[in-house]
């Protein structure tokens, strides 16, 4: 039997793990992560998220605590997601000194001055209707959000968040965030835009958790067709050149391609959503039996890193740490 020409052998380079981890090209490392936290202003005990098992949302009396948990493996940042005891048609609980998110971020810098926690910036969990701006109409009226979006991010910066990121897919978002952070004299804090965020299905999960249901129609007119690639690239040169920091594709793991082609069209870090429904697939399938969570979620993590992404917002976040650390 005769052989092809065989100089070429990949295997070579396979054969053992010492070899495996000296040519591999990419890594994961707790660094890479951002946990997202849910503070609900309503409870005083953390309840689960039914759809999101593993999730809770939190009272502000346990921020301290989680915050601690997350320094002590080694994540260097949160995000905060408020849910407020009282919701109006424009939201004016998220511009509120008082507001959940204002006092979580001032008890978990008071807990864990390392600790980088960052903002989620937007309405829908303290809007009544749900919806990530105010209504004119049926329709979230744009410029008038803008100037809500601004009250939001200068509390939050006098409460003394380390960055914003804001995720309502408004046109000028960034840019009018910025100037009005600037005005207020806070220049040095950064911006991460959720320059990439498209109408999905797998944020279904999150809506439980964040009580953000729209109560009538859905975000389509706001966030992006799934079916849009090079509406991607104009969106994230448009946050490029209002000033954004660091940009974000949402979801992640049907949207790596987008990933790719945003990191590569620009030169800010790049940030994923790892969102709540692919979170919970993998936990589903996991307590069926039918899959092996920790390896799924790491090469999952994995993929992300090698697809572009710099950094993972993730809930499997205070996971893979421990696994990280085995
Ligand atoms: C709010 C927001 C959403 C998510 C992050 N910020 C939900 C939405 O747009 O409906 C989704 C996160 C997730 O699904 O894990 N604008
Ligand atoms: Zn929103």
């Amino acid at each position: 039997m005769s052989l092809p020409d065989l100089t070429v052998r990949p295997r070579r380079l396979r054969r053992n793990p010492a070899i495996r981890r000296m040519v591999r090209e990419t890594s994961l490392s707790a660094a890479d992560l951002i946990y997202p936290v849910f503070v609900d202003e309503t409870i005083s005990e953390a309840v689960p998220v039914a759809s999101m098992p593993g999730v809770s949302r939190i009272p502000l009396s346990d921020v301290a605590s989680v915050t601690q948990q997350a320094m002590e493996l080694g994540i260097p940042g949160l995000i905060l997601f408020g849910i407020p005891a009282h919701k109006d048609a424009t939201g004016s609980a998220g511009w509120d000194d008082q507001g959940i998110v204002q006092q979580a971020i001032r008890a978990a810098k008071q807990a864990c001055p390392e600790a980088y926690i960052i903002a989620d910036t937007c309405f829908c969990e303290y809007t009544d209707h749900g919806h990530c701006g105010v209504l004119d109409g049926e329709h979230v009226h744009n410029d008038a959000t803008l100037q809500n979006l601004q009250r939001e991010a200068v509390s939050y910066a006098r409460a003394g968040v380390d960055m914003v990121a804001p995720s309502g897919m408004m046109d000028g978002m960034i840019g009018a965030i910025r100037s009005g952070l600037d005005d207020a004299g806070f220049t040095e804090l950064p911006i991460m835009s959720y320059a990439v965020k498209y109408a999905s299905a797998y944020f279904g999960p999150f809506r439980d958790a964040a009580d953000s249901t729209p109560t009538f129609g859905d975000r389509a007119s706001y966030q992006m067709d799934p079916a849009n690639r090079r509406e991607a690239l104009k969106e994230a040169q448009l946050d490029v050149a209002e000033g954004a920091d660091i940009l974000m594709v949402k979801p992640a793991l049907a949207y790596m391609d987008i990933i790719r082609e945003v990191k590569d069209a620009t030169d800010l870090p790049m940030a994923v959503y790892n969102v709540s429904g692919e979170y919970a697939m993998i936990k589903a399938a996991a307590e069926k039996g039918w899959i092996d969570e920790r390896r799924v979620v790491m090469e999952t993590m994995m993929s992300f890193k090698r697809a572009g992404a710099d950094l993972i917002l993730t809930y499997h976040a205070m996971d893979i740490a421990r696994w990280l650390q085995d």
